[in-house]
């Protein structure tokens, strides 16, 4: 019996002999044993429903001077003192590049359907234009041959924030030239894997690596400058309407979208002020990037479009326009949203606060699960594409106990409910294909260091070991259960 049968048929009341059938790891069996009542009872999604997991490639591979990697920018970043949070870097950090086989092991084990990774510019194209580097591009062809043959799908993000230090060295993001460099890099990324990836990312949440990277400065490049922030935006949208075409011109069967950090916006008041100025939230953190892409325009709700302040230059408007075939939507809490004069970009103005009415995860996240809810039908309902989950997860910094179990109940909490909220949003009508926990591992979380665990799987930093955590095994029962459903149905 192969182990996904063998885990199906054990779900629900199982015979003790099989149970004790050898391919299946002990945690499995043990799993196996425990209460199933929330994944039993859990709604049933439609059938082809993808479960899935995603990680990053600076968050987890290591190996930044291997295989002839170039320099990124979070390399050069992480030098700078008083940046990363203990001094850190992940020169290291879940070693993946050494460990990648094992890892897609991992993935099987817990029956995985999809792994949303990302693609290292630097490994691909040291320089970030010119040559490509041959040893990058075949470990990315080992790791997508090892998930597929393991039946898994590979779901590649071509920019996941480890921009060539080279071009920023250009002016990076602020640099129009970076737009047609991204363009070419989309296209090498294709060419390579095309025939094996049918599904793609673009951009791994542009708002963030904008905004965060060249306005509060506290990401890679560390710019603090609302002037370049706002152009470079324009130009990640230049970026993201050429890459598409750049890539469906190697392949038009391709599925194609990016994967926006979005969080439902409440107005702090009923005040008219704080309600425009959560419309301006949804404007300029979650649409920014989808609205120039499927319509050619900039959000509505900031208007007039500040058009200098952009550097919008004729015919830009075409070329930001990328027909995407579905849209991917990261998410972990909502915001609540009030009219601020004082932020840094007068036409944006909107203070920014985590809720109070839910639970804080470990960095003082709310655990808002309506928030998925309605951000999943606000995006179905004005644009009518697929809608991919491509992250939802949450930081819980819990510890092996003394039998080495990590007991982290929180999480299972915590994707319970939001995982009930997305069920409801696909029951209401809106299409979601897939759903990717953040994360695999737990990893490099960017400034903050290694503090933030927001893995299935816990990763020791001294021996790096891997442990998948309760929720891990919680997570597999889920979609153990829900694909045995379907078979039945
Ligand atoms: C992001 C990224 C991930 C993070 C995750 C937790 O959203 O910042 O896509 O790289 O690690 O979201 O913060």
């Amino acid at each position: 019996m192969k182990r996904r049968t063998f885990i199906l048929s054990a779900l629900g009341s199982v015979a003790a002999a099989q149970i004790q059938e050898n391919k299946v790891p002990e945690w499995v069996r043990n799993a196996l044993m425990e209460d199933n009542a929330s994944v039993t009872n859990f709604p049933q999604l439609p059938p082809g429903f993808i479960w899935g997991a995603a990680t990053s490639a600076y968050q987890i591979e290591g190996g930044v001077h291997e295989g002839g990697r170039g320099e990124s920018i979070w390399d050069r970043f992480c030098k700078v003192p008083g940046t990363i949070k203990g001094g850190e870097n992940a020169d290291v950090a879940c070693d993946h590049f050494h460990r990648w086989k094992s890892d897609v092991a991992l993935m099987k084990s817990l029956g995985i359907q999809s792994y949303r990774f990302s693609l290292a510019w630097p490994r691909l194209q040291p320089l970030g234009s010119g040559a490509h580097n041959q040893s990058g591009i075949d470990f990315y062809s080992r790791l997508i041959d090892e998930l597929l043959a393991n039946g898994i799908r590979p779901f590649p993000t071509l920019y996941h924030w480890d921009l060539p230090q080279p071009l920023q060295d250009r002016g990076g993001w602020a640099s129009r030239e970076t737009a047609d460099r991204f363009a070419d890099y989309a296209q090498l990324a294709t060419r390579a894997y095309a025939d094996r990836c049918p599904h793609w990312l673009i951009f791994n949440e542009p708002s963030m690596f904008v905004n965060l990277g060249h306005l509060s400065g506290i990401h890679a490049p560390g710019i603090k400058d609302p002037a370049i922030a706002m152009r470079a935006g324009h130009i990640v949208n230049l970026a993201q309407g050429k890459s598409f075409r750049a890539m469906k011109a190697v392949s038009p069967k391709l599925r194609i979208g990016s994967a926006f950090s979005m969080s439902q916006p409440y107005p702090a008041s009923e005040s008219e002020d704080d309600i425009h100025a959560a419309e301006r939230f949804h404007a300029w953190e979650n649409i920014w990037y989808l609205e120039p892409a499927l319509r050619g325009r900039y959000p509505a709700a900031i208007a007039p479009t500040p058009e200098k302040l952009l550097d919008i230059r004729p015919g830009d408007m075409e070329h930001v326009r990328a027909r995407f075939d579905f849209i991917g939507i990261n998410n972990y809490s909502r915001a609540v949203i009030g009219h601020d004069p004082n932020f840094p970009i007068p036409f944006v103005a909107i203070g920014w606060r985590a809720g109070e009415s839910g639970p804080k995860t470990d960095v003082q996240w709310e655990v808002y699960p309506r928030g998925l809810y309605e951000i999943t039908m606000r995006i179905w309902r004005d644009y009518r594409l697929p809608i991919e989950i491509t992250e939802n997860g949450a930081a819980y910094n819990t510890v092996p106990a003394s039998d080495g179990e990590i007991p982290d109940q929180q999480r299972i909490d915590f994707y319970n409910s939001y995982l009930h909220e997305l069920a409801q949003a696909v029951a209401d009508g809106a299409r979601v294909h897939g759903y990717h926990a953040w994360s695999l591992l737990d990893n490099f979380e960017w400034n903050e260091g290694y503090t933030p665990r927001f893995g299935l799987v816990y990763v020791d930093y001294h021996t790096l070991s891997r442990t998948p955590k309760a929720s891990a095994k919680w997570y597999a029962k889920l979609i153990a259960a829900q694909t045995r459903k379907k078979k039945n149905s």
